[in-house]
């Protein structure tokens, strides 16, 4: 084979041919000065980071406060999703469904070609083998992402497990997914680099189909580390849907009560709604202990014995940082002492990270995400509210041991939740199996940092998965009550709807939150052993006050009367406002969803 012009494309480490194609026919098109494969090891994260380094992009942080730890500040216009530039492109817009963008593929194809033409000039393409879920599971999967920033490939390191192993497992015809990144932001000669490249333009693009994934512009994680959010659940979702299993934005807790007795809880919360501090909560009753399996994405499959089985996908946390302190999540900062990667934080005067809620007061002397001095009589947060912090699994004090397990852990119950002020109890059980799925399709929470809606009002986001279901999620829900068939009720996990976020009459919140949701955790733990009371509402069975554990909290019998009563006129309310949004899914919306709203309906009006 001739000499490729391009420094580093020959020879590659591997023997697959098809994944060889690909990444010269990518190295073609985007023209890069070099490519490097990435084996993982230690020699080479050093290696990119001190590339980083010099280039501004990171920041070695206090070797002796946060040893292996670095700061990056993004540019300011790349700090979030963005959910206008995301693209599900099927053949036929049904089947991208109302929630999505969609594009004509060919089109689509055309625009890319002509972005990605030329966009890595200057630059290195890394070429990142990755496998999502434990090396050697039944439920993981292989991608390789290209990309043109070190920065991502030094983060994908940390979020999966990438390099050598995963090169190893895809052999010389493994499947893999192929994603391809960059910042769009090539370097002529002699142009000098910016710390933070990036594109004004932004795409990010999932075609279904063939199982691809392009991504221009952005070096957000969100939109760049392409094994998270455009892998593990857009194109999962798809290739669940026609594999009969799940890919889902849940994280996996594993609950252990006083007598021994283990329970596996998934939970569906929008982005910035509390995933990663359940997951590693600290429950404040004595006797129970929680321990971590993943804060982010469930992959889930029946297994031989009839229980649905989940993974986490990730090897790392990409985790929100602003409001994560001693008091609220103790273990996930325990688990950033070392080895990890913050992303618009503030910077201390000794070299350290700070954000809001770290800490009561705003040190002296900090440097806010934006570079500058930070003024706290601005009213500007020193740190963005969607900084983020990327930090190894392996380091969080609460892991589970089995959080690696091939396996899987059997799913005993699974959550939904959102925030809202109003309305939702503190916790309400389901049915069963149709109206849990019922309940997960009508998830609506107050916007957030995390996505680009504005924060504070009301959006709709079914299982949490609005902005990363990759087909119509009319569909998505037929899958789900499909899933529900496939084995013995007496075997399925049983749902939960919870909300830590009920405001009264003075604004604030009324559940303490945090390690008190383990109050809520063992109501459900004791509901699964058949041992705790409930009332049965219109909305589904909610907990007495006796059955809820509530020793040594502050709560008064109007706060009790907020978190666990059902008004039946608020509800009524909430019910007509369902249909405006089923209706969205046209025919593709599954009569069993509609019989049970009508079902609803019918409790709420004879309550
Ligand atoms: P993504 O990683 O974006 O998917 O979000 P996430 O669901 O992991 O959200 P995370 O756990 O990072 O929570 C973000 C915000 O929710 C922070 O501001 C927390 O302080 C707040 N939060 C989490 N749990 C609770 C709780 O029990 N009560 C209250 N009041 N706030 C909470
Ligand atoms: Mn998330
Ligand atoms: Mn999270």
């Amino acid at each position: 084979m001739a000499q490729s012009p391009i420094a580093g494309l020959h020879p590659a480490p591997t023997r697959h041919a098809e994944l060889v194609a690909w990444v010269e026919r990518i190295a073609s098109l985007t023209k890069p000065d070099r490519v490097h494969w990435c084996d993982g090891s230690e020699a080479e994260k050093a290696a990119i980071v001190a590339d980083l380094i010099d280039k501004g992009t990171l920041r070695a942080l206090d070797p002796v406060k946060r040893p292996g730890s670095y700061y990056a500040a993004s540019d300011p216009r790349d700090v979030a999703r963005v959910e206008s530039r995301t693209f599900i492109c099927p053949a036929d817009p049904k089947d991208a469904g109302p929630t999505n963008n969609w594009a004509e593929p060919t089109e689509m194809r055309a625009r890319l070609d002509g972005l990605f033409d030329g966009c890595m000039v200057g630059r290195t393409m890394y070429v990142v083998p990755f496998c999502m879920g434990p090396l050697g599971s039944e439920i993981s999967a292989l991608g390789v992402e290209i990309t043109d920033s070190g920065y991502v490939a030094v983060s994908m390191g940390i979020m999966t497990r990438m390099g050598k192993d995963a090169l190893d497992a895809l052999g010389e015809d493994g499947v893999f997914v192929p994603a391809v990144h960059t910042l769009g932001a090539p370097l002529a000669d002699g142009q000098a680099d910016v710390p933070w490249p990036c594109n004004e333009d932004k795409w990010i693009v999932h075609f279904p189909e063939t199982r691809e994934i392009w991504s221009y512009g952005s070096g957000y994680g969100g939109n760049a580390l392409l094994g998270k959010k455009c892998y593990a659940l857009r194109i999962a979702s798809v290739m669940a849907r026609d594999e009969g299993w799940l890919a889902e934005h849940m994280l996996i807790l594993k609950l252990t009560d006083p007598q021994d007795r283990v329970k596996y809880v998934a939970a569906a919360f929008p982005s910035a709604c509390g995933k990663t501090n359940l997951a590693m909560l600290q429950p404040s009753i004595p006797g129970w202990k929680a321990e971590t399996v993943g804060d982010d994405i469930a992959w889930m499959r029946f297994g031989d014995d009839g229980r649905l089985y989940a993974v986490n996908p990730e090897a790392g946390f990409f985790g929100v940082a602003p409001g994560t302190s001693r008091n609220t999540n103790k273990n996930a900062l325990e688990t950033l002492a070392t080895n990890t990667v913050f992303t618009n934080v503030a910077l201390t005067a000794d070299n350290d990270v700070w954000w809001e809620g770290l800490t009561k007061e705003a040190p002296e002397g900090l440097t806010n995400w934006k570079g500058q001095l930070h003024d706290p009589a601005s009213g500007e947060p020193a740190a963005h509210p969607n900084a983020r912090f990327a930090a190894p699994a392996a380091q969080c004090p609460t892991i589970a041991p089995e959080w690696e397990d091939p396996k899987g852990v059997p799913i005993d119950a699974i959550l939904f939740g959102g925030r809202r002020a109003s309305a939702v109890p503190l916790v309400t059980e389901a049915f069963d199996w149709e109206h849990g799925v019922f309940l997960g399709s009508t998830v609506a929470s107050e916007g957030t940092a995390a996505a680009e809606n504005k924060v504070g009002e009301l959006r709709r986001d079914p299982f949490a998965m609005l902005p990363f279901c990759g087909y119509n999620m009319g569909d998505y829900f037929a899958h789900w009550l499909a899933m529900g068939k496939k084995s013995d009720p007496a075997k399925l996990p049983r749902f939960y709807f919870v909300n830590w976020f009920r405001k009264g009459s003075d604004g604030k919140f009324v559940w303490p939150g945090f390690g008190d949701n383990a109050r809520v955790l063992k109501w459900i733990s004791e509901r699964l052993n058949g041992e705790a009371e409930a009332v049965r509402t219109p909305v589904g069975h909610v907990p007495t006050r006796e059955a809820l554990d509530l020793d040594g909290l502050d709560l008064s019998e109007a706060d009790l009367a907020t978190l666990l009563d059902v008004d039946v006129e608020v509800w009524t309310e909430e019910a007509s406002r369902i249909p405006a949004f089923f209706e969205t899914f046209g025919d593709r919306m599954p009569k069993t969803l509609w019989d049970q709203h009508k079902a609803l309906e019918q409790r709420l009006s004879s309550a």
